[in-house]
């Protein structure tokens, strides 16, 4: 398989990134790429998927939660539509769907509403979609158990390492496609899980 996957100097993209490579899938990872359609067409042409795991980061305020969790999962769709690839894996976050909560400060709010906007432009598409959801990302070691399910999943935390494993498994599983799915923390292990919801 060969796997494109934005943001591919983030920490969830550089662990998918050597999952996929040990298994023996191609990985393409975009790092700041001027973002130009046509340039992003060209790498997406012959991919079998496409992976958005960028997002603005610790740091940035509410105008760049705009431009890169919503506006480069949209350019990224336009993408793949382009190129004729139609598996994408979006990487949104818990909270997402809803309105932020009215005292949420400006710039969680920027990001939830950011968020909530490209999940909806990406369920408006043709492609074969699935959004995953995590929560609060830690940096631990991966557990290989996890609680994966359409939301509400109780809020919680999911090591980055779990969560690449979990995409990867999402892409062995193309009967995952449009579905909606919130990542925790759990008991199931990650092969069994994505498995029962494909
Ligand atoms: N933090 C959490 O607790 C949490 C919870 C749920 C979901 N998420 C979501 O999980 C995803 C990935 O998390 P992570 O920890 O792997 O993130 P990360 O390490 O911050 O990686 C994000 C990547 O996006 C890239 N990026 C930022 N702006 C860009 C732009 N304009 N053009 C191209 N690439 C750009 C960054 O590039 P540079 O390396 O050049 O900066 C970086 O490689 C994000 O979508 C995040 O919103 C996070």
């Amino acid at each position: 398989m060969r796997v494109v996957i934005a943001g591919g100097h983030g920490k969830i993209a550089l662990r998918l990134e050597r999952l996929l490579a040990e298994r023996g899938d191609q990985v393409v990872g975009l790092i700041r790429n001027p973002a130009q359609i046509p340039d992003v067409v060209v790498l997406l042409s012959g991919a079998d998927a496409v992976v958005f795991a960028a997002g603005a980061g610790p740091g940035s305020g509410a105008p760049r939660k705009d431009s890169v969790d919503r506006a480069a999962s949209v350019l990224m769709a336009d993408a793949a539509g382009q190129a004729g690839v139609r598996r994408f894996v979006q990487v949104s976050a818990m909270g997402a769907g809803q309105p932020p909560r009215p005292d949420s400060d400006e710039v969680w709010a920027a990001y939830i509403t950011a968020k909530t906007a490209a999940e909806a432009d990406l369920r408006a598409r043709d492609l074969d979609w699935t959004i995953l959801r995590p929560g609060g990302l830690t940096d631990d070691p991966a557990t290989g158990k996890i609680r994966l399910a359409a939301p509400p999943v109780p809020r919680g935390t999911v090591p980055r390492a779990d969560v690449a494993a979990v995409i990867a498994a999402l892409l062995d599983n193309p009967g995952t496609r449009h579905q909606t799915l919130e990542l925790t923390g759990g008991d199931s292990p990650v092969a069994a899980a994505v498995h029962s919801l494909a």
